[in-house]
């Protein structure tokens, strides 16, 4: 048996410091968490693509009665996006988080289903989709969506 450390890679940096069409990316995933339809949670999350394209395209959680019936941000979004731009490869993912009248100070966590959705619109389109992930604190800025995801299941593992 041998014991290995698997390692990712982040950088992390204030939203200023992004370079600006991310900078600007973030700024709408940050808007888009007053869209957020949680009676529930309460629990903010707004999400912004960019497109190769140039087209930004957004989305919010939306929760249900019915708990399990509700959809994250990030998958609102990517879902949407790749449902009506099926060959316009997504170039980057921002996402921000609001609860109790602020933005949260850590870096918005995506839920590990998200993860895996955002693995796949990245493999579908064969090129790196950048993640940002908004914190009042700091961002945190994967290169590509496969850094949040090590160790991960993909159309290969079928094979
Ligand atoms: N949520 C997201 O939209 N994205 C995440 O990555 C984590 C959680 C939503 C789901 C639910 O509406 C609320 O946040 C609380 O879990």
């Amino acid at each position: 048996m041998k014991e290995v450390v698997i390692q990712t890679k982040v950088t992390s940096c204030q939203q200023h410091e992004l370079p600006q069409e991310l900078c600007e990316l973030v700024e709408t995933a940050k808007r888009k968490t007053q869209d957020a339809y949680c009676p529930y949670s309460h629990y903010h999350v707004g999400a912004a693509v960019l497109l190769s394209d140039g087209q930004v395209l957004t989305g919010a959680n939306q929760e249900n009665a019915a708990y399990p019936s509700g959809l994250c941000a990030e998958r609102t979004t990517l879902f949407a996006a790749n449902a009506n731009n099926p060959h316009t490869p997504v170039q980057a993912l921002a996402v921000a988080c609001y609860t109790d009248g602020h933005f949260t100070a850590d870096p918005a966590s995506p839920c590990g289903a998200c993860r895996q959705v955002m693995l796949e619109t990245e493999h579908r389109f064969g090129q790196p989709m950048k993640v940002i992930l908004y914190g009042e604190r700091e961002c945190y800025l994967f290169e590509r969506a496969a850094d949040l995801l090590p160790v991960c299941f993909t159309s290969d593992s079928l094979s």
